[in-house]
């Protein structure tokens, strides 16, 4: 990826993109925002958010979901969003890109640069399918081929922008309990494994090796933003 490469250590998802993007009064749409917790974070900081999520069932939840100031969820896929051509401050995919079909990615990162003004950001954040949270996913949920496809098609996508940056960090991903695991990833409608892969003995064992002293769980999830910037106007 042409653009600087940088490494910023142990942080979490937000303080990275507090620290890349003013977000404050920008419109921006979070592309395959799940249940919107990322728009809501992002509205409470200034911005007025558009959630699109193309699972009907998440799509479904959302307009039950309790209204938040700034933020508008809707039912729609990266590859067709509901904006004008250069009317959005900035486009976020936070660990959807890979969830994108891989013929559909570089027309939905094509998307996202229709829809940005001039001076707008495309944010792409993604996990790396490495480290130990990944170590005890690997058995039910490989993404290790989805997330190089996903790598590829911004890699391919670049030249449609003016400027690259590309940080690195981890986060700490925690557990009170496999329980508490197990149901959350036995409860992600836009996922296609089976509950009992999530409940097998290998992941079981896996997990049973992120125990910390306090009896909870932790796992190293290193992570990768693609920042990408269009000419300003
Ligand atoms: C791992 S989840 C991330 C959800 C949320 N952004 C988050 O960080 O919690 C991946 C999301 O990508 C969505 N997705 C799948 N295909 C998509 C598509 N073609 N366009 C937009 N989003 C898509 C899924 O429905 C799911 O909500």
């Amino acid at each position: 990826m042409p653009g600087d490469v940088e490494h910023w250590g142990r942080s979490t998802d937000l303080a990275v993109l507090s620290r890349l993007v003013e977000v404050r009064e920008l419109s921006l749409i979070d592309v395959g925002c799940g249940a919107g917790a990322l728009a809501r974070e992002l509205a409470a900081r200034g911005a007025t958010v558009l959630g699109v999520e193309p699972d009907p069932v998440q799509a479904a939840r959302n307009r039950e979901a309790p209204e938040a100031d700034g933020v508008t969820l809707a039912e729609g896929r990266a590859e067709s969003l509901p904006a004008d051509d250069g009317s959005v401050d900035g486009v976020i995919f936070g660990r959807s890109l890979h969830h994108v079909p891989q013929a559909a990615m570089r027309p939905a990162l094509a998307e996202a640069r229709r829809v940005l003004r001039s001076g707008g950001f495309l944010y792409v954040l993604e996990p790396v399918m490495e480290g130990a949270f990944s170590a005890v996913m690997k058995p039910f949920h490989d993404e290790t081929e989805v997330r190089r496809q996903a790598r590829e098609a911004l890699v391919d996508t670049a030249p449609l922008f003016a400027g690259a940056r590309e940080v690195h960090y981890e986060i700490e991903r925690r557990f009170a309990s496999h329980d508490e695991f197990v149901t959350l990833f036995s409860g992600l409608s836009y996922n296609s494994y089976g509950a009992d892969a999530v409940r097998s003995e290998t992941v079981k064992r896996l997990f049973e090796a992120g125990r910390t002293e306090a009896g909870d769980y932790a796992f190293e999830q290193p992570m990768r933003v693609d920042l990408f910037h269009t000419a300003p106007g």
